[in-house]
């Protein structure tokens, strides 16, 4: 096997934004597409050229030119996906956040063992040269000891926006769509957090409209996190260590550019700004991941394991479980 043949599940806006950079990779051909309609399939097949087109998600994993099954669906469709498609023993990459819950993403990875097939969440922020630059910086000891992250995301989406973002079973709310890139930067590079603390707002059907969360840290170490879907927040975030500074550029999810700053006073700071090129419209380094792994036969990426992903789901849960104390205290 020299070529990952892929079949989409999905046909809305992350499938556009993402297509054509799974096709800038060699090593992958999108052979289908698979959607809730027949019409939409057949017109999403027709306009990227794809050789099928299903609106049977089981007919989809049963299709033996499929190799690998991409989940570009609503949230809370995708572990009913995912879960299928690895049952008939096809490699599974899903967008962000992988599942709702951590006891869905663990059987997820249970039922990718059981099946000898690849799975990874979409997490396409660690694969950026911005985020592996600043980790070769954090581990060579630049900044000194990464004591502090801070990261925002927020978006004003309107009442009659997407409703992915309004409607609970899909995964509704800020902390499901752009929490998971805080905390994912958050553990990337201070690890699990010892405590969480949280102040925000969600509402009686679950659906949180904006928060700011606390990780802590036995050693001291704090991330200052912030996700909404009511007000905007730059997205950008930052790490602090004990001897420097790494402050990204914008976005949060595929900084094109990062300020080093290092030195201690009273020397004045050594600033140094590298920028990245980016390749397609950035997920580029993640389909190239994904295809080179699956291609080794691995089952997880090292990048990414789902073990990650559980941790960050795991912190997620925390931050909405006190959420939904604070609403059913007031
Ligand atoms: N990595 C990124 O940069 C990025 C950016 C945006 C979104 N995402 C992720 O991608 C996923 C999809 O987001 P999106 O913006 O593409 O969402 P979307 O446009 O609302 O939905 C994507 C497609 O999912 C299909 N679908 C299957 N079951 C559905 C259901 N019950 N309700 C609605 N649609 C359903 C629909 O295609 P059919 O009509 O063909 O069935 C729909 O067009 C989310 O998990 C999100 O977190 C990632």
């Amino acid at each position: 096997m020299t070529v990952v043949q892929w079949a989409i599940v999905g046909t809305g806006g992350i499938a556009r934004r993402t297509l054509g950079d799974l096709r800038l990779i060699p090593e992958a051909e999108i052979v289908a597409v698979c959607s809730r309609s027949q019409q939409s399939a057949d017109a999403f097949a027709a306009e990227w050229g794809l050789g099928a087109a299903y609106s049977d998600f089981t007919a989809l994993c049963a299709d033996d030119t499929v190799d690998a099954i991409y989940v570009g669906t609503p949230h809370g469709t995708h572990f009913r996906y995912a879960s299928e498609a690895l049952r008939a023993g096809k490699h599974v990459l899903c967008e962000k956040p992988l599942t709702m819950t951590a006891a869905e993403a663990r059987e997820l990875r249970a039922l990718a063992e059981e099946n000898g097939v690849f799975l990874m969440e979409a997490m396409w922020m660690k694969f950026s040269p911005s985020m592996r630059r600043a980790l070769e910086i954090v581990e060579s000891g630049t900044i000194g000891t990464p004591m502090f992250v801070q990261a925002g995301l927020g978006y004003p989406v309107p009442p009659d926006g997407p409703r992915r973002f309004w409607v609970a079973e899909l995964g509704g709310g800020a902390l499901f769509d752009m929490g998971v890139y805080t905390i994912a930067l958050a553990h990337m590079f201070l690890g699990v957090p010892d405590a969480v603390s949280t102040v925000g707002e969600i509402r009686p059907d679950d659906v949180d409209l904006y928060e700011s969360y606390t990780l802590s840290y036995a050693n001291g170490a704090v991330a200052q996190l912030t996700t909404s879907i009511t007000y905007a927040i730059p997205p950008r975030g930052s790490i602090g260590g004990t001897t420097g500074s790494i402050a990204f550029g914008e976005m949060l999810f595929a900084p094109r550019s990062l300020r080093l700053m290092t030195g201690t006073p009273p020397q004045p700071p050594h600033v140094e700004d590298i920028d990245f090129a980016q390749e397609g419209a950035g997920y580029v380094p993640m389909f190239r991941a994904a295809c080179e792994a699956i291609l080794a036969g691995e089952r997880e990426h090292p990048i990414h394991p789902v073990s990650a992903t559980i941790e960050v789901l795991e912190t997620m849960e925390l931050v909405r479980s006190q959420l939904i104390a604070q609403r059913d205290a007031r």
